[in-house]
């Protein structure tokens, strides 16, 4: 069965979301007259925010497996058929991955992701990459409690008896799967999930339990990485062909 996008296309979250990715890879890095690539960009506005972001003598390209796009202004648009990017090795100096990876497909497929956002990247160049995380309560594509839970040869014929669908379509990783594929794609991870809330409490007003997560000790931050809903990182690219566990 075909695997569905599942992107969401309303301006307001989507320009919410880019202004919240934007501030992130700012304080990293200035975006000014940068070449940044969006990876399975659906809606398009996360694409024209970075772009206007990178400014004039910066330039935006996006590429997704179908085309969703509500704006198409500001940046370059390519269609792709798998995880290939068609660009030429270290041709950005940034690259955003949200919420693709569990979209792409098999292991396979998701290793092969990875490994083609660092061919493009340039030596030292960020990625902003989120993606749900596998052991989050509430499967957040069909709402359903504990879908991605059971082993996956089982989930289609958990979400069939639930009534919420045919096909689950979609493959979240766990924390631990997730820094193991970093390490094998060449890219250095910094967790950036509560920093990512933190900027996101300042452009919306957060629910209380986040409100009590940001102010919550350093080490407890770090003992929820493997059951936190949405797990954020900023990565950064290793020279290729390294030592493999640096
Ligand atoms: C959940 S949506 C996220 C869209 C966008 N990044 C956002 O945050 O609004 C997942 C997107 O990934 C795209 N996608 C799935 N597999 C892809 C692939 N191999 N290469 C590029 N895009 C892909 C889908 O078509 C869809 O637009």
């Amino acid at each position: 069965m075909k695997r569905l996008p599942h992107a969401i296309l309303d301006c307001e979250s989507r320009t919410k979301k880019g202004r919240k990715i934007v501030a992130a890879l700012q304080s990293k890095t200035d975006l000014t007259g940068r070449h940044v690539l969006e990876v399975g960009t659906g809606s398009g506005i996360i694409a024209h925010c970075i772009s206007e972001a990178v400014g004039s003598g910066g330039k935006v390209m996006a590429v997704d497996i179908a085309d969703q796009r509500q704006i198409a202004g500001g940046y370059d648009f390519e269609l792709v058929e798998n995880s290939r990017l068609p660009f030429p090795d270290a041709t950005f100096d940034v690259v955003v991955s949200n919420h693709v990876f569990e979209h792409v497909g098999d292991l396979e497929q998701q290793a092969d992701h990875l490994r083609e956002i660092r061919r493009v990247l340039r030596e030292g160049g960020f990625v902003y990459f989120a993606v749900p995380n596998r052991w989050t309560v509430v499967e957040p594509h069909f709402r359903l409690a504990f879908l991605s839970w059971v082993p996956s040869q089982v989930r289609s014929v958990y979400l069939r008896f639930f009534r919420r669908g045919a096909f689950y379509d979609c493959n979240p990783p766990s924390h631990r799967r997730l820094i193991g594929m970093f390490k094998e794609a060449r890219l250095r991870h910094e967790q950036f999930t509560f920093k990512a809330m933190r900027i996101m409490a300042a452009v919306e007003d957060p629910p209380p339990w986040t409100r009590r997560l940001l102010v919550a000790p350093v080490f407890l931050q770090a003992l929820l990485y493997p059951v936190i809903p949405t797990m954020v990182f900023i990565l950064t690219a290793l020279p290729l062909g390294g030592d493999p566990l640096e």
